[in-house]
């Protein structure tokens, strides 16, 4: 059993969405050549609405309203567009092996799906707490959240404890938004990480102190430098406590777990070059991999990123997975008037009625500036490095704003005075 295509695009995700779009704005097949093969049963969605609008107690925001690409305010990509474009869905189905050599994918069913270009945007899957030895973490009130059955989990077990208590494991991304998700819902949160303080990948000690007391002000109840070491659990095998390293127990009628992520490269590993130290499939400027017939996007690839000098990384975020899945299909249809991709690195977040957008990179030496304490904040920080703007991070700012910080990281702005920067904060990525 098996189909022929020429272009497979092999993930349904973020990436999938906006490949789909490229191709068909562009118009490079023809009916039945392109299809979309996806272990998901709905079609490409914008996921960062799981742990915003769709966690929301009232008004939360469901499908189709958020298929892509309505998060770049672009069309929305309902099954009847895919049907009307003649872009075959091939839904709920797992690829379970691919042999690059023979161009042909084995799906879960048995079937073999052949392509002349693939393109993988197979993104992430949430690291589990039993890659740390914790057991148990099947309960029904555990809660990931990295798709539509996890958020439809996770709703369920907030409304199944209304004024209960959560603990949130991970201060990162996950547990940054979902903590306030959950204090939305009126359920008081405990979280718990192993860091200094939460988003330890990002923020600065001074910013992150900000969303701390922001949060704690809410409610929320921080316990920092440590991890959890098992449950306690109910006759129905709930779980009712969290016990944690320094032997604290946390009751809890619930658990949420953002602990990170892997890229899904297994199916390629021994076919395709990885770039081990960002745990993705290495791709060039084009999104090409080692293997010409073969692109990879989104979460899944590491790509080299021009403006710092080359260096490859993996980016877990929408715009880069949108971005990256667009200049593929460009690479594809147009390789000869497509240039290597020129990306700049965006990463955002909005909670509660806070909202911050970051440029570039966290490296060098950081300068805060703005006002960190009043009822509406507008701060932030530059990273400097080796004498230029590397990165830059603003809470509360206007279009106008981010746009201009976006710009004076682009042009990598010069600093000659890091007291003078201090004073001028933001005003320096406006005078540019
Ligand atoms: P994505 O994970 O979207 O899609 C991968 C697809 O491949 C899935 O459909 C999966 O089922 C499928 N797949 C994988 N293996 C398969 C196989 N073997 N066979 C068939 N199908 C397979 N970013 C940001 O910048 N701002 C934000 O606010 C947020 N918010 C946010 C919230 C939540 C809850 C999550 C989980 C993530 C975010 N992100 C984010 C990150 C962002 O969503 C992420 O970077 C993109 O979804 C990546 O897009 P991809 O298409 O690469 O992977
Ligand atoms: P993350 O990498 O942002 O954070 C992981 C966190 O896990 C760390 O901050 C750390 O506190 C914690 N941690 C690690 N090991 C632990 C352990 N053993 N016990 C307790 N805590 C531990 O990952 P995430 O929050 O899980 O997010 C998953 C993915 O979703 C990421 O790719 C992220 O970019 C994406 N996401 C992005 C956004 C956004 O960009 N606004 C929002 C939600 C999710």
């Amino acid at each position: 059993m098996g189909r022929a295509f020429v272009y497979v695009i092999l993930g349904g995700g973020v990436a999938a969405g906006y490949a789909a779009l490229e191709f068909a704005r562009r118009g490079g097949y023809s009916r039945g050549e392109l299809c979309i093969i996806s272990e998901e049963t709905v079609a490409p969605y914008e996921r960062p609405a799981l742990s915003k609008g769709y966690l929301l107690p009232e008004g939360a925001a469901r499908l189709p309203g958020f298929h892509t690409c309505v998060g770049a305010n672009d069309e929305l990509l309902t099954t009847k567009w895919y049907k009307e474009q003649g872009i075959e869905l091939v839904l709920g189905t797992k690829v379970i092996s691919a042999d690059v050599r023979r161009k042909t994918l084995l799906t879960g069913t048995g079937e073999t799906i052949s392509y002349k270009t693939l393109i993988i945007a197979t993104g992430a899957q949430a690291l589990k707490l039993q890659e740390f030895g914790i057991q148990g973490s099947d309960a029904s009130n555990i809660c990931y959240l990295r798709n539509i059955d996890d958020a439809d989990k996770l709703v369920s077990a907030m409304k199944s404890c209304p004024g209960g208590n959560a603990v949130v494991i991970g201060g990162g991304y996950i547990g940054m938004e979902c903590a306030a998700a959950l204090v939305t819902n009126k359920i008081r949160v405990t979280m718990v990480f192993p860091e200094k303080h939460c988003m330890g990948r990002l923020f600065t000690p001074k910013i992150a102190e900000f969303y701390e007391n922001y949060y704690t002000s809410k409610g929320v109840t921080f316990v920092k430098g440590t991890v959890l070491t098992s449950f306690e659990k109910d006759t129905t095998g709930k779980v009712t406590a969290v016990i944690l390293k320094d032997g604290r127990h946390l009751p809890a009628d619930m658990v949420v777990v953002g602990i990170g992520i892997r890229a899904n490269t297994s199916l390629f590993e021994g076919q395709l070059m990885m770039s081990m130290e960002n745990g993705g499939i290495k791709v060039n400027g084009q999104l090409q991999t080692n293997d010409n017939s073969v692109y990879a996007v989104g979460d899944v690839a590491a790509f080299p990123i021009k403006l710092f000098d080359g260096d490859i990384r993996r980016l877990e975020h929408v715009d880069s997975a949108r971005r990256t899945a667009r200049h593929a299909v460009a690479s594809i249809l147009e390789p000869s008037k497509t240039r290597d991709i020129d990306y700049l690195p965006f990463f955002y977040s909005r909670v509660f009625t806070l909202s911050w957008q970051f440029y570039g990179d966290n490296v060098g030496e950081v300068v805060h500036f703005g006002d960190f304490t009043s009822s509406s904040p507008r701060f932030g920080a530059y990273w400097v490095n080796k004498g230029r703007i590397a990165g830059a991070f603003l809470e509360g700012g206007s279009r106008e704003e981010y746009e201009a910080i976006s710009i004076a990281v682009r042009r990598k702005a010069m600093v000659t005075n890091m007291g003078e920067l201090e004073k001028q904060g933001l005003a320096l990525a406006i005078q540019e």
